[in-house]
C-alpha cells in the first residue's frame, strides 16, 4: 500500500507499559514498530497499518515493558562467602569480618586465584538468572582484583561477557573498593596507584564506562574518593559512588559535586545530601538486597527522595558478601515491602532510572521512538504483578536491539 513506512518488525497484541518519564503510561492494545534495532514508532495497534513490516509478531494478550536494567552489580568474582553469611547470623558484623581480613579481601584472594575463563564462565551462569527475568542492560563492577593487573583482568572479563551474551553490559572500575593487602595501612598509596597507574590504562584501553568507589569508614574517606574522581574526570570517565551505606560521611554530596551518575545504598544519607543530589541530577540507587542481608534497620529516606525529586533506581548489588542476589524481580518486591516504594516506582527503578544511573537514559530504559528496541513481553494482566509475586518464574520473551533473544 502506498505511503506505508517500511520497518523490520512489528510487535502487536499486548498492552504496552512505556515507562516514559518513569510512569507506566499504559498504551492498551499497543504496537511497536522496529527499524535497525531501534523503536521507530509505538502507539495503538489500530494505527499500526501505517507500517509495512518484514516480520510481524502477535502476542495473545499480556503486557510489554522496557527491558529490565540492573545498574549495580559485582557479578564477576571468585569463590563464595557462605561461611560469612553463617557468621553474620551469629552476630558477627560485616565490619568485624572486614577487620579480620575477610569480606571483600576474601573475595580478592579467590578472584586473583581464579583463571579468567573460570571467572567468565561463573559470571555467565549468574547472569543467566538475570537474562531469564528480562534484563537487557546490566552493569558489572571490578573491585575484587585490587592490583593493576587483576583489576584490568576483571574489566577485560566484563567486556568479554558483554561480547558473548545477548544483552548490553556496562563496565565500572571500582578499584577503590577496599585497601589491598599490599597497601595495608597505606590507603593513600593505593589511591596513588589507582590515579597514576590504573585509571590511565583503563581509559586508554576503553575498559570502563564509569568509575566507582566505596566511601565508608572501613574503605575510603571522601578526600581519597575525591582524588579518584578528579582522575576519572580528567580522563573523561563519569563517576558514581557507594555512599552512606553504613554511616553518614557525606559521600553523596561529594558525588553530587562531581555530577555523579548515581550515589548508591544511601541508608544514612542526610537531607542536605538529598538536596545536593537533586541539584546535580544524580540518581539514588537503592539496594534492598544488601539492606536485607546485612539486617540493616535504617531505610533509605524514600520520602525525601520524592520530596526533592531525586529519581530512585533499584539494583541487585549482586555480590558474594552483602547481596548474593540473582533476581531483580525479587528486588522490586523488597523495595516496596521494605522501603515503601510503589510498584510503579519500583518498575521505573529497574527501567528508566536504572538506565539513567548508567548514563544510558537517552537511548534505553523506556519504550519511546528513537531508543533501542529493548523490551519484554510478560503473560500478566497488569505491571504490578511483576512486583507482587515473590519467587517463581514469569516466563517472558525478551527482545534486545530489536531481535528476539531466545
Ligand atoms: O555494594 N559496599 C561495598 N561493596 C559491596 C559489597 C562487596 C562485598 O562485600 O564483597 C556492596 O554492598
Ligand atoms: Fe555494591
Amino acid at each position: 500500500m502506498a505511503g506505508r513506512q517500511p520497518c523490520d518488525s512489528l510487535w502487536l497484541g499486548a498492552d504496552i507499559v512505556t515507562l516514559r518519564d518513569g510512569r507506566y503510561h499504559l498504551q492498551p492494545a499497543g504496537a511497536i514498530a522496529v527499524r535497525a534495532g531501534r523503536i521507530l514508532w509505538c502507539g495503538a495497534e489500530a494505527d499500526a497499518g501505517d507500517f509495512a513490516a518484514a516480520q510481524v509478531t502477535r502476542f495473545t494478550g499480556g503486557i510489554i515493558t522496557p527491558g529490565l536494567v540492573d545498574c549495580h552489580t559485582h557479578l564477576v568474582f571468585g569463590g563464595d562467602r557462605s561461611d560469612e553469611f553463617a557468621q553474620r547470623l551469629e552476630g558477627v558484623t560485616y565490619a568485624d569480618i572486614a577487620a579480620r581480613g575477610g569480606g571483600i579481601l576474601g573475595t580478592v584472594r579467590a578472584t586473583r586465584a581464579a583463571s579468567q575463563a573460570a571467572l567468565q564462565q561463573q559470571a555467565a551462569a549468574r547472569i543467566a538468572c538475570l537474562l531469564a527475568e528480562g534484563v537487557t542492560l546490566l552493569e558489572i563492577k571490578s573491585g575484587y582484583g585490587l592490583d593493576v593487573a587483576s583489576e584490568l583482568r576483571m574489566l577485560q572479563t566484563i567486556r568479554a561477557l558483554g561480547d558473548a551474551l545477548p544483552l548490553t553490559i556496562k563496565a565500572t572500575c571500582l578499584a577503590a573498593h577496599a585497601v589491598p593487602p599490599e597497601f595495608a595501612g597505606d590507603p593513600d598509596g593505593w589511591i596513588d596507584c589507582i590515579v597514576h597507574q590504573l585509571l590511565p590504562r583503563v581509559a586508554q584501553a576503553g575498559l570502563a564506562d564509569a568509575v566507582d568507589a566505596f566511601c565508608e569508614h572501613l574503605a575510603f574517606t571522601p578526600a581519597q574518593v575525591a582524588r579518584v574522581f578528579d582522575a576519572a574526570q580528567s580522563l573523561g570517565l563519569p563517576v558514581k559512588l557507594h555512599a552512606e551505606q553504613l554511616s553518614a560521611l557525606g559521600g553523596s554530596s561529594l558525588a553530587a559535586r562531581y555530577h555523579a551518575l548515581s550515589a548508591d545504598h544511601l541508608e544514612y544519607i542526610t537531607e542536605d545530601d538529598v538536596r545536593a543530589m537533586a541539584a546535580s541530577g544524580t540518581v539514588a540507587v537503592l539496594l534492598p538486597g544488601a539492606y536485607y542481608l546485612l539486617r540493616e534497620t535504617r531505610c533509605p529516606p524514600v520520602a525525601l527522595f520524592r520530596q526533592y525529586g531525586v529519581p530512585m533506581a533499584l539494583a541487585s548489588d549482586s555480590n558474594p558478601g552483602t547481596s548474593p542476589v540473582l533476581s531483580l524481580r525479587l528486588m522490586l518486591n523488597m523495595a516496596c515491602t521494605l522501603f515503601g516504594l510503589t510498584p510503579e516506582e519500583a518498575l521505573a527503578g529497574v527501567t528508566l532510572w536504572g538506565a539513567r544511573a548508567l548514563g544510558e537514559a537517552h537511548q534505553r530504559g523506556s519504550i519511546e521512538a528513537g531508543k533501542y528496541a529493548d523490551f519484554v513481553h510478560w503473560p500478566v494482566a497488569h505491571p504490578a504483578q511483576l512486583v507482587y509475586w515473590l519467587g517463581g518464574q514469569i516466563p517472558c520473551q525478551t527482545i534486545v536491539n530489536g531481535e528476539r533473544r531466545q
